[in-house]
């Protein structure tokens, strides 16, 4: 048995030449990336250990360099190649990024005893950062250390009341350096001062847009796979959709995408995946009835681990069995993002290459066979979740996919507590359309991160015209979160769960009663299994 393995890509053509994040561990590093990626011009996060010899090699079109830890001089600090400096790439420090400039460059930095953090109001000169931008503005402030002189050669542009040296630049050797944190909300005319970087500084064309990345991304998909045979399991979420609509475009019927029902999927998730793939796109799609197995397999088992053991395992097996059918297939799709590929540790590394073996454990689909003999196609390894959402959307994606929340692997299995059998996921099924229904009726869909309906196993007793009942109540989960590390319980407003409360009651035989999870994570969890 052989290892996933991922091959080093080619190299990006000469027009996607990025910007490059310095990372100095900084809350906002990876929003940085972002901010330039929202200006449309690629950017890509780095580790600050990233050698002059390797920055030459990416060929940037410039640099930033982000925030970090308090102190320049702390023991164990994180430093930089000051030959990067000596490139004459367009180079902007933020915060710590500016104290470690005017530390190598010349200036100076010293812990001044007059920290800001929070707003400032910043007096800004004419300068070609602050060009076209008011004189007077509000910015974010986070910083102990102060620069005391700006590096030589270079003029300082901005000062706040608390910190006299807030901007520096040095256009001839295209050096600049800010204090405040322009990537941040709080800072109103951030985005534009990056602009001002971006564009006029380094003359960056603002031409990194969905269109621009999927014409890239099918050129590499061309260039991995040559003619070899692929395949793709679909979940019926939006990566892997997106990661499939993009293999499909580069090269079609090479492509044969795997959709395993395992029913335990929520009201006509399967019958959308059939039509949209198969129908629509004219993707070559097995789909896999593979319902009776799955439940058969569920029987008895009311321990949420051993239920999300079952269902990757069971998973696995039916996806190996259809590969093997296709007979010589290659190359197998993975949904990674950008995010993932940050957190393993890989945005550092020069290739991108080790870090793309790790199959995540928590994979939409349940996890795929870790000892397939495949390279791996990913075609969504340098993007955010909400450009994958924008790529969806140019490719055409259907708006309910492009935007759907996310959907554990395991499905409705761990939001049915205890016994999963036919009439309870018919019972979840039932409850979770009306509650769908009536969050999209309200417009509040696409501003929680995830609502749904569970199942608990007790019973309770009511009355409903003049018999008793003793029946199921539903409970309605629903959150705001940025990532699922942490969530807030959604304030919904009142007539919207009634009429939720009411519909579930009245429709869905079986229930009688609805109560709402009022539970942030921590300490609860999302899902209730
Ligand atoms: P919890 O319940 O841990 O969930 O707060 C955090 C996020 O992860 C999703 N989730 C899963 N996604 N396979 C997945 O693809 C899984 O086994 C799985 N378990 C939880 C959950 O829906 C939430 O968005």
């Amino acid at each position: 048995m052989g290892e996933v393995v991922a091959l080093p890509l080619p190299e990006p053509a000469p027009e996607a030449r990025p910007v490059l994040v310095l990372d100095f561990g900084g809350q906002y590093s990876q929003l940085i990336a972002r901010r330039v990626r929202e200006a449309r011009v690629f950017s890509e996060l780095v580790s600050h250990r990233i050698t002059a010899d390797e920055v030459r090699r990416r060929n940037p079109l410039a640099v930033i360099l982000s925030g970090g830890p308090a102190s320049v001089y702390a023991l164990g600090a994180p430093q930089m190649d000051p030959a990067i400096f000596e490139l004459g790439i367009p180079t902007l420090g933020i915060c710590y990024g500016m104290q470690l400039m005017a530390r190598d460059l010349g200036g100076s930095v010293e812990s001044t005893g007059s920290s800001e953090y929070g707003k400032a109001e910043l007096a800004a000169f004419e300068s070609e950062l602050f060009r076209d931008l008011p004189s007077e503005q509000t910015v974010w402030m986070s910083h102990g250390d102060s620069v005391t002189a700006a590096p030589a050669g270079a003029q300082v542009v901005a000062c706040s009341t608390s910190t006299p040296i807030a901007a520096f630049e040095d256009p001839e050797r295209k050096l600049y350096g800010v204090q405040f944190h322009p990537e941040v909300v709080h800072t109103p005319h951030g985005q534009e001062l990056l602009k001002n970087f971006l564009y006029n500084v380094a003359g960056a064309p603002s031409s990194w847009t969905p269109a621009a990345v999927i014409e890239e991304q099918v050129e590499l998909i061309r260039a991995q796979v040559g003619k070899e045979q692929v395949i793709c399991g679909l979940s019926g979420g939006v990566d892997s959709a997106v990661a499939a609509l993009l293999v499909h475009k580069a090269v079609c019927d090479q492509l044969t995408c795997v959709f395993v029902d395992h029913g335990l999927l929520r009201a006509n998730e399967a019958e959308q995946v059939v039509e949209t793939f198969g129908g629509h796109f004219h993707v070559p799609l097995v789909h896999v009835d593979a319902r009776e197995r799955f439940l058969t397999r569920l029987i008895g088992v009311t321990d949420p681990e051993e239920k999300r053991k079952i269902i990757g395992e069971e998973f696995i097996r039916v996806f190996e069995e259809e590969a093997r059918k296709l007979g010589d297939v290659r190359f197998l799709v993975q949904g990674t993002l950008y995010s993932d590929v940050i957190e393993s540790g890989g945005a550092g590394d020069s290739t991108g290459a080790g870090v793309a073996a790790t199959i995540k454990s928590h994979h939409n689909v349940g996890g795929l066979p870790a000892d397939m003999q495949m390279e791996l196609v990913e075609p969504l390894r340098m993007l955010f979740k909400d450009e994958v959402r924008r790529v969806g959307a140019e490719l055409g994606l259907p708006e309910r996919m492009v935007w759907r929340q996310p959907f554990p692997g395991p499905g409705l299995a761990i939001r049915i507590i205890g016994d999963v059998t036919v009439e309870r996921l018919a019972i979840l099924r039932a409850a979770d359309a009306i509650l769908q229904e009536e969050i999209r009726r309200a417009d509040l869909y696409r501003d929680l991160w995830q609502s749904f309906a569970v199942l608990p196993a007790i019973k309770s007793v009511g009355v409903q015209g003049d018999e008793r009942t003793y029946a199921y109540p539903i409970v309605i989960r629903a959150v705001t979160s940025e990532d699922a590390m942490t969530a807030d319980w959604a304030r919904l407003p009142y007539d919207v769960l009634e009429t939720i409360s009411n519909r579930i009651i009245n429709e869905v035989p079986g229930v009688n009663r609805v109560a709402l999870d009022l539970s942030s994570k921590p300490p609860a969890t999302i899902e209730w299994e």
